[in-house]
């Protein structure tokens, strides 16, 4: 059973400057709602009951946009919206499963990860990269599948353009299991072309072993000077650990970029 996610919110999202000099990336409305309430939303249809937001001091506006109790309240008592008095319901369920946990220095994914150390529970969590939006196919609900069947980790996979290798995460395949599933045999972080084993790229979704907070310990740093998840989940391959790949079926939108993000919202005013 896959209870728990985590959400890594600290960075800084300097790509989307200068939106985010005041303001959360997460928070930018794509489509008319908040970016991270996509993201929410696909962890409650995929069965997760906590969610740990991994924010830092600048990014308290995150906590305050679901800790804003006593402006609703007064709006709410004034105006008797009905959508202002959902849309309050609907933050009021959000805030009741989330939890949150500081990371003041942006070092990487993978030192984000090991803030949650203590809270998480079971053997296996999600993790979400609020900039990957998948739309249309609920990716980690069919990942969650996945581990219930094989018992193991699983991460989202996607064909990208040799020219963009270097921007991604890269697998390297050991075997397929279908169409859309594979065991990974490596996965390289930010390779260059040359170098790259495949095409197929880490999408912002994973399902990973509670064993990982041991490798994370003492990870040193990679590319860029980060310390990165991806070093990571390479050392438990090379332990022995299973996992999967999973060529998703949604269709897949960067938010982390001004073209991106731009596009997103044209994407879901389309559904
Ligand atoms: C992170 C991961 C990378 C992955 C990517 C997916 O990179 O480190 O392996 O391919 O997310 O979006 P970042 O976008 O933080 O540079």
């Amino acid at each position: 059973m896959i209870r728990q996610a985590i959400i890594p919110l600290a960075g800084l999202g300097t790509r989307l400057l200068p939106l985010t000099s005041v303001y959360a990336k997460e928070l930018l409305p794509i489509n008319g709602k908040a970016g991270l309430e996509y993201i929410i939303d696909e962890c409650i249809d995929a069965g997760i009951k906590e969610i740990i937001f991994i924010i830092s001091k600048k990014k308290e506006i995150i906590r305050k946009y679901f800790y804003n109790d006593k402006f609703f309240k007064k709006i709410i008592k004034k105006k008797k919206d009905l959508r202002i008095i959902n849309e309050y319901k609907k933050i009021k369920k959000f805030k009741k499963m989330i939890k949150f946990v500081y990371q003041n220095n942006p070092k990487g994914t993978g030192d984000a990860v090991l803030k949650t150390k203590n809270l998480i529970k079971d053997k296996y969590f999600l993790m979400l990269l609020p900039d990957d939006l998948i739309i249309k196919r609920n990716c980690s609900k069919d990942m969650i599948l996945i581990h219930n069947k094989k018992k193991c980790s699983v991460m989202a996979s996607m064909r990208v353009q040799k020219k963009t290798i270097n921007r991604w995460g890269i697998y390297s395949k050991k075997n397929n299991i279908n169409k859309n599933n594979f065991y990974i045999n490596d996965v390289v972080e930010k390779p260059d072309i040359k170098s790259a084993p495949s095409n197929n790229a880490v999408i912002g979704r994973y399902i990973l072993p509670k064993k990982i907070f041991k490798k994370l310990q003492n990870q040193k740093k990679g590319k860029g000077g980060e310390i990165h998840i991806t070093d990571s989940i390479r050392r438990l391959i090379k332990d022995g650990e299973t996992f999967v790949g999973h060529n998703f079926k949604g269709k897949y939108l960067d938010c982390g970029t001004i073209d991106g993000y731009i596009n997103s919202s044209i994407e879901i005013s389309k559904i």
